[in-house]
């Protein structure tokens, strides 16, 4: 028998007790998984590949590590693993699991038969496997009235936020598309909702189910949610929607170079250049666009580099002329523009210059040329590089050897070159 995870979750009651919004997230604040069920606090960000379960009366929400047991059924998401692609959904029928437990818990505290059959009775009547919850999230939110109602916002953040947790998980991402969840709750949030807060939680669940997922992917980008993000990151300047719209995106787009091209090689070069000139958008976010082109060009270097076969994925990427669109679009100026202005509010962000330092080393070669030119560029690098050099903190010292690095490619090789 193929025992599939049982993500046991109690639903005595729909109660929606505890709102989760949008905007007290701690991302520094990790969680730290162990064999034992631990309690997410509000916000949190859990790693992939932990078994989550969330108590529907309360709120809470609860993950662990996998057990080894679990290993080997439990289909979960790893970045990096190729094989997953013809995995199945997520089966509803986890009887045998919960018997189990509920047979396990029972005789832990050696209880009677009796006893033991009214606690899996209990059992089974309070717990639901994933897919169930699913399920029932998606019927939650159809009943929700089609005209927005105040009284309703906190209820729907709740689901969102449930779903969250649940679809990192691969197969309950497949159970939620493949129950119309895209359509019916994803699709009319981002593309038509006029609440900020709820399109960032609607981005956040499709970010969450998109991520090393390629089915989820590929529905993903059939639904045209590439154009409808790239579409936002045109058009707001909030900086949650900003960010949870990248990571959307980013998600939707890494290994999958047939929705690269379709969607780069049209609004989406032009969705990163509106991020990158926006004045009302904030570094954080214009380094996030940076570090999803890097990572983009730097994807298809690398499968040129490590597969040689002339497979159907070469083929695609071979198709990819980001470098081509991003010049177009005037990249280079825009990238000098940004540090070239902005540079003072970097000075504490060693993170942030960090990006921007992988991004101006992946990017050189299509703007050595105007960027090896720059005096204004010249002097906030190296003004950057000066104020991390005098750090005694480790990071920071890091991060000015990069800039060194990058300084010393861009302008000492001109004089060289003058020569
Ligand atoms: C995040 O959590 C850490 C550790 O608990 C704390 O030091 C930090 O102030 C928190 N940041 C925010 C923005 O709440
Ligand atoms: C949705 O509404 C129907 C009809 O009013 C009701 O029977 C059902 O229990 C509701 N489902 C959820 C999950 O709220
Ligand atoms: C968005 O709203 C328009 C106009 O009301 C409607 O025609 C369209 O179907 C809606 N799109 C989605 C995805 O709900």
């Amino acid at each position: 028998m193929r025992l599939i995870i049982a993500t046991v979750i109690a639903v005595l009651a729909i109660n929606i007790v505890q709102a989760g919004t949008a905007e007290n997230v701690n991302k520094s604040d990790e969680f730290v998984a162990t064999h034992e069920w631990q309690v997410i606090r509000e916000g949190q960000g859990i790693p992939k590949g932990l078994h989550v379960r969330i108590n529907m009366q309360t709120g809470v929400k609860e993950a662990k590590l996998l057990d080894e047991s679990e290993r080997g059924t439990a289909l979960q998401s790893q970045a990096g693993e190729d094989d997953k692609g013809d995995q199945k959904p997520l089966a509803l029928e986890h009887q045998a699991n919960i018997i189990e437990e509920s047979v396990r818990k029972a005789k832990e505290q050696k209880r009677s038969y009796a006893e033991l059959r009214k606690a899996y009775k209990d059992f089974q009547k309070n717990f639901r496997t994933d897919g169930e919850v699913i399920v029932q999230l998606l019927e939650q939110y159809r009943n929700f009235s089609k005209t927005p109602l105040a009284s309703e916002l906190k209820p729907k953040f709740n689901v969102l936020d449930n779903l969250e947790y649940m679809l990192h998980q691969i197969d309950n991402a497949l159970v939620f598309i493949d129950s119309g969840g895209l359509e019916d709750v994803l699709l009319p949030i981002v593309v038509n909702d006029t609440n900020t807060d709820l399109k960032v939680s609607a981005m956040r669940v499709l970010g969450a189910l998109t991520a090393n997922n390629p089915k989820a992917q590929i529905k993903v980008f059939e639904r045209n949610f590439g154009s409808h993000l790239a579409q936002i990151l045109m058009t707001s300047t909030n900086s949650a929607e900003v960010s949870s719209a990248l990571h959307a995106l980013g998600a939707m787009l890494r290994k999958f170079p047939l929705a690269q091209e379709r969607i780069l090689s049209t609004i989406g070069t032009q969705a990163f250049i509106s991020v990158l000139s926006n004045s009302q958008v904030e570094l954080r976010n214009k380094a996030k666009v940076v570090t999803l082109i890097s990572d983009l060009l730097l994807e298809k270097r690398s499968a040129f580099e490590n597969n040689m076969d002339a497979s159907e994925a070469i083929a695609q990427y071979a198709l990819i002329e980001l470098e081509t669109w991003l010049s177009n679009q005037g990249y280079c100026a825009k990238m000098e523009a940004v540090l070239s202005k902005d540079y003072v509010q970097l000075l504490d962000q060693p993170e942030t210059v960090e990006q921007f330092s992988v991004a101006l080393e992946s990017t050189e070669q299509m703007c050595r040329s105007l960027w090896s030119k720059s005096a204004t560029l010249r002097h906030a690098l190296l003004t950057l590089r000066n104020r991390y050099a005098r750090s005694e903190d480790e990071y920071r010292l890091e991060v000015s050897q990069a800039l060194t690095k990058v300084c010393a490619n861009f302008f000492e090789q001109r004089s060289h070159s003058d020569l």
